[in-house]
């Protein structure tokens, strides 16, 4: 619980020091925590979508509750998961077993529970798709809040735990309802080229060999994924883009709102591959800084604003962080600069 390296913490490898780090395995260590901490902390899964902006953060807590159990309901099976577990291993246990619904999300970084914080997403599903529930611990009355997959408020990257929950509490436990009948979802471009009879195996093995080509592996070039979100536009917007550029990449929403592609407009921005000193745009795929060498966080920001700004110049699009910023004060948002 003393001043603690950070290194090991954070998928960009930049050694922040937090002056305490926590890891309860249970519900009664983290009320006893929770009695003896006074100053603000943020809560770390595994450290693959949090980016620690300066040398020192916030006091750490991160939530190492483990288990994962089964039951049968039906046609289908509700798989509960406690926070601590890897969001990886669950994905293989459930396609192992063959319960289906899950085998697009294979290999994304990360815990069980900050997968419902930022719904994560990858290859045409959406954690959102089978969260059955998610056990929330509220800070202020010390008790256990069950949240339905309505009351979550998931959204393309997004949830109630990033907006009206956020620092109030901790998921603890997430179930997910997923079929013993297996139905393929190969709508994704790179799945549809898959054989009609493959199986749930196939298509776990086949999104791990998409991603292994095109994300670069963060224990060898460390990085955090997607570093911006897919920016959603009008439709209109998106209309008059496609005049200017008829390739453009897009993908159609709900409310007449078209989503595009932040890594297309980056490459199109000529930034694919760009170095900035110790930091650089992955050269496999424009949405992923990586950390080649570098110790502080801060390349990564300066980096980041660099490709915003020009990709704002060319698109008059400003692409907002998915990677959560933790600086020594708490969470802070890369905002558009006033123009
Ligand atoms: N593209 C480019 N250049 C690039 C990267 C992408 O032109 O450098 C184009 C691709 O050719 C394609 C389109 O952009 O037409 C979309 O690319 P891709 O399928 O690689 O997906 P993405 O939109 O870049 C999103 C998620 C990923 C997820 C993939 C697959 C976000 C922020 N990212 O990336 O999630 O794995 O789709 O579903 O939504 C993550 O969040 O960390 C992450 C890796």
């Amino acid at each position: 619980q003393h001043q603690y390296d950070l290194s090991r913490h954070n998928s960009f490898a930049f050694p922040a020091i937090c002056p305490a780090f926590y890891q309860p395995h249970s519900l009664s260590e983290l009320d006893a925590i929770l009695e003896e901490l006074t100053s603000p902390f943020y809560i770390l899964g595994a450290g693959s979508n949090t980016l620690f902006t300066e040398a020192k953060t916030t006091t750490i807590l991160q939530p190492a509750f483990k288990g994962i159990s089964v039951n049968e309901d039906g046609d289908s099976v509700l798989v509960s998961a406690q926070c601590g577990e890897n969001w990886h291993a669950l994905v293989s246990f459930c396609v192992d077993n063959q319960y289906y619904g899950i085998e697009n999300l294979a290999l994304i970084p990360g815990s069980v529970g900050a997968a419902p914080v930022q719904n994560i997403g990858a290859y045409g599903t959406e954690l959102a798709d089978v969260i059955e529930y998610v056990l929330w611990y509220e800070f202020e009355s010390k008790s256990i809040k069950k949240l339905n997959r309505s009351a979550c408020q998931f959204a393309y990257r997004d949830s109630i735990f990033k907006n009206q929950l956020a620092g109030k509490g901790l998921i603890v436990e997430v179930t997910i309802r997923l079929a013993k009948q297996w139905q393929a979802n190969l709508t994704y471009r790179g799945l549809d080229e898959l054989p009609g009879d493959v199986t749930a195996k196939d298509v776990f093995d086949k999104v791990i060999a998409i991603r292994r080509a095109k994300l670069p592996d963060p224990e060898i070039l460390p990085n955090a994924g997607s570093f911006f979100k897919n920016p959603v536009v009008e439709k209109h917007t998106f209309e008059a883009l496609k005049k200017r550029y008829p390739n453009i990449p897009a993908y159609p929403q709900e409310n007449n709102k078209v989503k595009l592609a932040a890594g297309w407009l980056i490459e199109q921005s000529g930034l694919k591959g760009f170095r900035y000193g110790e930091v650089g745009v992955a050269e496999t795929q424009a949405l992923v800084l990586v950390n080649y060498a570098s110790k502080h966080g801060q390349d990564i920001i300066h980096l980041a604003q660099y490709v915003q700004k020009q990709v704002l110049a060319k698109f008059e699009i400003f692409l907002q962080a998915e990677v959560r910023l933790l600086s020594s004060k708490g969470l802070i948002e890369l905002t558009q600069p006033r123009q």
